[in-house]
């Protein structure tokens, strides 16, 4: 499974590629508006340490100006995804630009039907938002289980890239079902490492390690 960091924090990223673990960056007009940053040079300065897909995503929800905005935002790098939202004029940018090569993120799925169109429609990534369906009392995990059964059934490209993840279970359940990609907040990729056992064996085998008097280098 791959790993994107969905944030618009461009130092939590550059920590967290360090890692050599993360696959991809997402970003949202939520995210960069917490960053307080201008989005085309941060996308930008994003692009230049990231080798994988970053999602950046059109403003305008009309046909005509999110096409402008799509290819536009296209040219900053090879490795960008526009991000469009599910919606008929979305898809439609999504096809076109699909069509011509470009990576394409579709966001702001909630149900299955709509993953089918956005497939459909050669999208590169599907974005199911599993938390804010659990905020309404649904189960986002089902969802992805349900995609995952069509796009199998189907044989379709389209990468499953679960998003609104909110805690190291959901990426477990993600996991498990088979998602492509997880995209999670920095917090939620730092608390995949933690175990209080790993800590207290670490400690233990340090103190242990000084008894020896030994050293390695
Ligand atoms: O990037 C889209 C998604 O991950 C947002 O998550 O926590 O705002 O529902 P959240």
């Amino acid at each position: 499974m791959k790993f994107f960091v969905d944030t618009g924090d461009f130092d939590e990223i550059k920590k967290l590629n360090e890692t050599g673990l993360v696959d991809g960056v997402t970003t949202n007009p939520s995210l960069i508006k917490q960053s307080g940053k201008d989005f085309i040079p941060l996308i930008k300065d994003i692009c230049k340490i990231v080798d994988g897909p970053v999602s950046a995503e059109v403003a305008a929800t009309d046909y005509e100006t999110m096409i402008k905005e799509g290819r536009k935002l296209s040219k900053i790098a090879d490795n960008i995804a526009v991000k469009v939202p599910l919606t008929p004029a979305g898809l439609r940018v999504c096809k076109e630009l699909s069509d011509d090569g470009i990576m394409v993120n579709v966001t702001l799925c909630f149900s299955a039907n709509q993953a089918l169109l956005a497939a459909k429609a050669g999208a590169t990534f599907i974005s199911p938002f599993i938390g804010r369906l659990d905020d309404i009392g649904l189960n986002g995990m089902d969802l992805i289980g349900d995609i995952a059964q069509i796009y199998d059934n189907y044989g379709f490209d389209t990468q499953i890239l679960a998003a609104s993840i909110r805690s190291p279970s959901h990426v477990l359940l993600c996991a498990k079902i088979g998602a492509d990609v997880a995209t999670m907040p920095p917090k939620t990729i730092w608390q995949l490492y933690n175990h209080p056992l790993t800590d207290k064996g670490l400690d233990a085998f340090v103190k242990d390690w000084a008894a020896t008097g030994q050293s390695i280098l």
